[in-house]
């Protein structure tokens, strides 16, 4: 069946890029989406960064028609401040808006926005129901099971969340207090998912890393989607091998070193375009290793690709992995 977020027809199992700061930027959208992401999100912004007309925020409003769909991420702990930024964010004409009730890190959480709302559900709810008023885009809520061990509240927060209007909820099976840390667990999430109360979609986050376990946690939490975050950096090629999982039951092959390198060149580009070379070029520096993960004895073109300072540079050095490894990882 085909999963719906207000009139956004998302398929069957849709699987959704997650919201990563410095990471899930427009050109790296860019990549997932070829790859297969079914609909992604924005890094996080700071309600107070778009009202204060910031330049880091409002760039992080930039979005792209091949992109859709896609959800603008906000998170703030004032609920007028929220309202103001929805406005704000729904001329930037995302496909829909998504709350971060999520967010555990202390510059954040401490300062009672993202995952810190779920100590305070009823400010939570208010701060929901005045962002699915001030815009008429659907809204969708991502959080965590609850602040810790002892407060895992999230079967609450849903049916509530859903009772002011929220159109789906992805929810990272860990707490507040466990940050990154253990494995997700995603039991609470598959008791939401059968609470016959809960009508909206429900999208499993965390550790889906591989096309077993994507199809062995479907299959066992009964989500009506997944949201990937971690195992799409540097190697976008994720969402590709889980669909083709889900339809033959058989591996895809990983992808060539032709592929990584075109797809890393593919990404460079795209940040250079819309970055600007120079940050371009700098802020792409983050992602080598991880799109050539696995590939033997890289270090020293690493080293190379990581001091680079130009296109022509970066691309020599592309063409010299290109040279050494083609052959030996056919
Ligand atoms: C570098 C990084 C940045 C993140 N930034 C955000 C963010 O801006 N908004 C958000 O809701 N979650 C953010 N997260 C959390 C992810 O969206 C996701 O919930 C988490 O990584 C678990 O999923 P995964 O195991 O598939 O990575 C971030 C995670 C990482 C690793």
């Amino acid at each position: 069946m085909s999963v719906q977020i207000g009139n956004i027809d998302l398929g069957e199992f849709p699987l959704l890029l997650a919201p990563m700061e410095d990471v899930s930027d427009p050109p790296f959208r860019y990549v997932c989406k070829q790859n297969g992401a079914d609909m992604m999100y924005t890094e996080f912004i700071s309600s107070e960064g778009l009202i204060r007309d910031a330049a880091k925020s409002r760039q992080k409003l930039d979005i792209f028609e091949y992109e859709r769909p896609i959800g603008i991420q906000i998170f703030g702990s004032d609920i007028e401040h929220m309202r103001e930024a929805t406005e704000i964010a729904t001329q930037a004409k995302p496909d829909l808006m998504d709350i971060n009730y999520g967010c555990p890190v202390k510059q954040v959480a401490c300062r009672g926005a993202g995952a810190s709302l779920l100590q305070d559900v009823d400010k939570m709810v208010a701060m929901t129901k005045a962002v699915v008023e001030a815009t008429h885009l659907p809204v969708t809520v991502k959080t965590r099971l609850g602040w810790d061990d002892n407060t895992k509240n999230v079967y609450e927060v849903a049916e509530r969340l859903q009772d002011v209007g929220i159109k789906a909820l992805t929810i990272h099976g860990r707490t507040r207090s466990q940050m990154y840390k253990g494995e997700a667990d995603w039991r609470l999430i598959r008791d939401i998912k059968k609470n016959p109360r809960i009508q909206i979609p429900i999208f499993g986050n965390g550790d889906i890393d591989s096309p077993e376990k994507a199809a062995a946690w479907r299959m066992e939490y009964e989500v009506d989607g997944m949201m990937i975050g971690r195992a799409a950096i540097g190697y976008p090629w994720i969402f590709r091998e889980i669909k083709h999982f889900f339809k033959t039951g058989e591996y895809l092959d990983k992808p060539t070193i032709a592929e990584r390198i075109d797809v890393c060149r593919t990404h460079l580009i795209k940040s250079m375009e819309w970055k600007g070379p120079r940050t371009g070029i700098f802020e792409m520096r983050r992602h080598y290793s991880n799109y050539f993960k696995g590939v033997p004895d890289f270090k020293e073109f690493r080293m190379k690709l990581v001091t680079a300072a130009t296109v022509e540079e970066i691309e020599e050095i592309l063409a010299q992995v290109d040279k050494k490894y083609a052959l030996e990882m056919a």
